[in-house]
């Protein structure tokens, strides 16, 4: 089953996302992929009422790494669980050039499994370090610093987004074989960085510049267990004929 993940970042309001929270079930109803939302945290509410009882699953974009206390304004992943939220995009290349670190991603991951949400990591590398040879060392760098002293159970499982950065939002989606290449480190290098981890808690979707028209190849590829999708999953026409594909 893939699984397709839709991004709205910060560009839809309440009424907005409800009303294409309520276009996607119907999509995702008469298709066979698992998909979860990512609306803004002030439309979580409303979406995952919407979205009660359908197959469609509840994602929220960032989450605190902390479960309690006084950190004004952060979001507790305990209270993401209470609205029904189960996943969460963890250190997307757009909260990472707002200053997040590896460190905080990594403590982001600790805490989102502790309180029962499944993070979905998202790694990538910068224009620069692709020309300079360097993807394969900075996305082992980023899985490996986000899984650092983690402990899964058997029940938990790890989804991780490779979206190479100049991919995102540019109209430029990477070559398929690019993509294959770093799918398969990035599974060998959370295999090695988690003690007991079987294959099958780990899934690894692609990011970047994902839209109506590409998703069918890398729909058909056992290494792509599934997609993140920014822009085209604004798009009511677009969205769904992706998940049409499943
Ligand atoms: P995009 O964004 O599909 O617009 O490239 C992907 C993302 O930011 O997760």
């Amino acid at each position: 089953m893939k699984l397709i993940v839709a991004n709205w970042k910060m560009q839809l309001g309440l009424r907005a996302s409800v009303d294409l929270a309520v276009s996607v079930k119907a999509a995702a109803a008469k298709s066979s992929a698992q998909v979860i939302v990512c609306p803004s945290f002030t439309a979580l509410d409303a979406v995952g009422r919407r979205l009660a009882k359908s197959r469609i699953a509840l994602g929220a974009q960032d989450v605190f790494w902390q479960a309690v206390g006084a950190y004004t304004g952060e979001i507790s992943p305990l209270h993401l669980g209470e609205l029904g939220v189960e996943y969460v995009l963890v250190g997307h290349s757009e909260r990472r050039a707002l200053g997040e670190t590896d460190e905080q991603v990594n403590k982001k991951v600790i805490t989102s499994l502790h309180a029962g949400l499944t993070p979905i990591i998202c790694v990538g590398e910068t224009k620069p370090e692709r020309q300079a040879g360097k993807t394969a060392l900075r996305v082992a760098r980023q899985v490996k610093a986000a899984l650092k002293g983690l402990q899964t159970r058997a029940k938990e499982r790890l989804i991780f987004a490779y979206e190479p950065v100049w991919a995102i939002g540019s109209g430029n989606s990477a070559a398929m074989s690019d993509i294959v290449r770093v799918h398969e480190h990035i599974r060998r290098t959370a295999m090695q960085s988690v003690k007991g981890i079987k294959f099958k808690q780990i899934q690894v979707l692609y990011g970047g510049s994902v839209d109506g028209k590409n998703a069918k190849d890398f729909l058909l590829h056992d290494q792509i267990d599934g997609l993140l999708v920014g822009g085209a999953s604004m798009s009511r026409a677009s969205i769904n004929s992706i998940i049409a594909i499943c």
